[in-house]
């Protein structure tokens, strides 16, 4: 596992209309033109209207920067108003997606049934999930996080079979740290990503572990706090919210990785 590349995940949320999107994109773009990045791996996540002009924009510098959406339904095609299914997604090559993010379990009340479906609807067109879990504050004072998370994955799971082509990235976003400045220890960020891998371990083939599953952390990461979540291994990379919005903040964030 130690040659894994790592992760970043910037999701720009519903910050930023088209225009700002694609300044952002281009800034992005500029800022990391001479910079080599082998080891690791960059998806960033507009909003649905500009995922395909910032597609472009990260093409046209030859930067390997892949774009993810924020959601996706779990229908085909058809009478669902203001959905998008995960074969348009493909269509416009978004490979990557967030699924049951906190924000869309809290403000769309999303349960852990629609986002199965949803894990299902994108791994069937080879899109790869990225499943956020996590616990409120209040769990986390009860100390129940370890079964609440592992609940979390087994529900989003059930009933998943994956096929070799297919992925998932598990990203632990404990929801009382997101846009808080908050963060939790690198010690007890490492012990949960141990956990959902052990979860896996137990669970899944060893190979699928190995080539086809990454752990992730979000919550208020930023250029100052980051190194210390990097010295710990076992994380596989890192979800960015705020920090992901301006370009030198976050280029400062890829280069600390
Ligand atoms: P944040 O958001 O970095 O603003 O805390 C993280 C996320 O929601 O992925």
């Amino acid at each position: 596992m130690a040659n894994k590349p790592k992760l970043i995940v910037a999701n720009w949320k519903m910050n930023l209309g088209h225009e700002i999107s694609k300044f952002l994109a281009n800034d992005i773009a500029a800022g990391l033109l001479d910079y080599s990045f082998n080891n690791l791996k960059i998806i960033i996540c507009p909003s649905f209207i500009s995922l395909q002009e910032v597609n472009e924009i990260f093409k046209k510098s030859k930067l390997d920067i892949n774009i993810g959406a924020q959601d996706v339904f779990w229908e085909a095609p058809g009478a669902y108003t203001g959905e998008i299914s995960p074969i348009f997604l493909k269509e416009i090559g978004c490979h990557y997606v967030i699924i049951g993010h906190s924000e869309r379990r809290f403000y769309l009340h999303e349960t852990n049934n629609m986002i199965n479906q949803k894990i299902k609807s994108a791994l069937a067109e080879e899109i790869t999930p990225i499943l956020c879990v996590g616990e409120t504050q209040e769990e986390r004072k009860e100390g129940t996080v370890d079964h609440l998370i592992i609940g979390q994955i087994k529900d989003a799971l059930e009933g998943v079979v994956f096929s070799p082509n297919q992925k998932i990235i598990i990203a632990y976003e404990p929801n009382w740290i997101i846009g808080t400045g908050q963060t939790l220890s690198p010690e007890e960020v490492a012990r949960i990503v141990r956990l959902i891998k052990k979860y896996f371990t137990d669970h899944y083939s060893s190979e699928f572990v190995e080539n086809s599953l990454m752990v992730i952390y979000g919550g208020s990461i930023n250029s100052r706090n980051i190194k210390s979540f990097v010295q710990q291994e076992v994380i596989d990379g890192f979800g960015v919210g705020g920090a992901s919005l301006k370009a030198d903040e976050f280029i400062k964030i890829i280069k600390s990785v």
